[in-house]
């Protein structure tokens, strides 16, 4: 099953090849135009206007609150009965020490508060924040995909390991594009679909 997308393509390798290199394109653009120091570090909006930035060209939903539930392996992420009032209390969390700042990342990435493009775009929102309150970000190439990945998974349970593994690459090259771009490469972090659940069906 394709996304439905702006660019009318219908085979999925062609959809994930297409969208690869426009939202590659787009961080760059986002990166360089000095609009990420400009965003409200921690908030809703902020992640939604980075979500739109990279997708617009490619999804219809970029941007937007997703309207279907949806899980990864065996991890249901929030049910949207729940969403608006979790992307609240989400935004509300305190952010001051690199603890708070993760446990932040850890509440919206169990939110996934979009259809697809969660990952890449909650990375770049959590960059953000690190840079505003404690001055460093993190170096993504130091970061290895399976014990990001796995760390990820077990978070919403126990967040020690994710952050042992960001802790330890964290860098104050904030404004390093290389750096910054490692953090939503394919090929450091794609790992398949997102499950569209039957009940949506
Ligand atoms: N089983 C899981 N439980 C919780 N979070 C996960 C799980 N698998 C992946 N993730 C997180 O979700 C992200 C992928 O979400 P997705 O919406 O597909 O984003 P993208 O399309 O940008 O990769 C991963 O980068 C990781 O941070
Ligand atoms: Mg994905």
């Amino acid at each position: 099953m394709v996304l439905e997308n702006k660019l009318g393509i219908t085979s999925a390798p062609e959809l994930a090849e297409a969208e690869e290199r426009i939202s590659k394109k787009k961080a760059v653009e986002l990166f360089e135009s000095g609009m990420l120091d400009k965003l409200d570090a921690g908030k809703t909006a902020s992640l939604q206007a980075i979500h739109k930035y990279l997708f617009d060209e490619i999804y219809p939903f970029a941007g937007e609150i997703r309207k279907v539930n949806i899980s990864k392996g065996n991890f249901r992420f929030a049910p949207i009965m729940y969403l608006e009032v979790a992307l609240q209390n989400i935004e509300a969390m305190p952010q001051a020490t690199f603890d708070e700042i993760i446990e932040k990342y850890v509440e919206m990435n169990v939110a996934h508060p979009f259809r697809e493009g969660n990952g890449r775009s909650t990375r770049i929102w959590l960059d953000c924040i690190l840079k505003k309150e404690i001055g460093k970000v993190v170096d993504w190439s130091q970061v290895d995909k399976e014990e990001y990945l796995s760390a990820m998974e077990r978070s919403p349970i126990k967040d020690l390991e994710i952050k042992y593994v960001l802790k330890n690459a964290l860098t104050d090259k904030i404004d390093d594009r290389e750096v910054y771009m490692k953090g939503i490469d394919h090929s450091y972090y794609y790992e398949g679909y997102t499950t569209f659940k039957a009940e949506n069906l």
